[in-house]
């Protein structure tokens, strides 16, 4: 199994309620379900044919009555007090847009591919509480969310660009990630650029810098 997967599934957690939204293959709640870490899981995908693959997967869980299955965009058809929600694999504006849409799940992992920092905003701008938040490689670098509905998470403006955990723990992969974007954005600065987008790209650049000599 892929580490990106396998680290999703490390974030879970026993709960009596599981709902895997925009699940795809399933593997996620296949750790759910074969560790028996819940016993009500709710498979969901707005794609038919994902969702297929998930109910193949899950064909035994299915016919146990422990999984059922859900065509449906966001968090349509998944109950409100679902324990446990995992959103992974999608933008963090696409995820922002579902919880808009539907609600704050009373517990939650969250992988977005991008805009954690726009996800990070609208999540403490509704109230939840954000414990876990780091990036990770496993062939390209993610972030992680893992939170609850409720809570008193404060963070800085450093905070909401890089993530809590990032900046107190200072991970290998954290500071490769920092890195490599400096890198992307020197390569954009040798080239011809509009004044302001040049003062933003150096100015981020130099956030970055901070960080990475332990000064934020
Ligand atoms: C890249 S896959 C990620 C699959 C899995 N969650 C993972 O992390 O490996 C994204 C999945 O989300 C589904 N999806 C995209 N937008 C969705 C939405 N608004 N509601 C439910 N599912 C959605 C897609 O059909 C696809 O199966």
């Amino acid at each position: 199994m892929k580490k990106r997967i396998e680290l999703l599934c490390s974030l879970l957690f026993p709960v009596s309620s599981f709902a895997d939204v925009g699940c795809d293959h399933g593997y996620c709640s296949e750790y759910m379900l074969s560790n028996g870490l819940c016993e009500d899981v709710i498979i969901s995908d707005v794609s038919r044919g994902s969702l297929k693959k998930a109910e193949t997967l899950l064909s035994r869980y299915v016919k146990e009555g422990k999984c059922r299955s859900n065509l449906g965009d966001g968090l349509r058809g998944i109950p409100k007090e679902t324990e446990l929600v995992l959103i992974a694999g999608m933008g963090g504006m696409e995820i922002v847009s579902i919880l808009k849409e539907g609600f704050l799940p009373k517990n939650f992992v969250f992988q977005p591919m991008k805009n954690t920092k726009e996800l990070r905003q609208f999540l403490l701008a509704n109230g939840a509480g954000i414990e876990r938040d780091f990036t990770f490689f496993d062939e390209k670098y993610y972030d992680v969310l893992c939170g609850t509905r409720k809570g008193d998470t404060i963070y800085s403006p450093l905070e909401y660009e890089f993530g809590r955990e990032n900046l107190r723990e200072r991970s290998a992969d954290f500071l490769a990630f920092l890195a490599e974007k400096n890198k992307r954005d020197a390569a954009l600065l040798k080239g011809e650029l509009p004044a302001a987008a040049r003062e933003e790209i150096c100015a981020r650049v130099r956030r970055r810098e901070e960080v990475l000599r332990g000064c934020s």
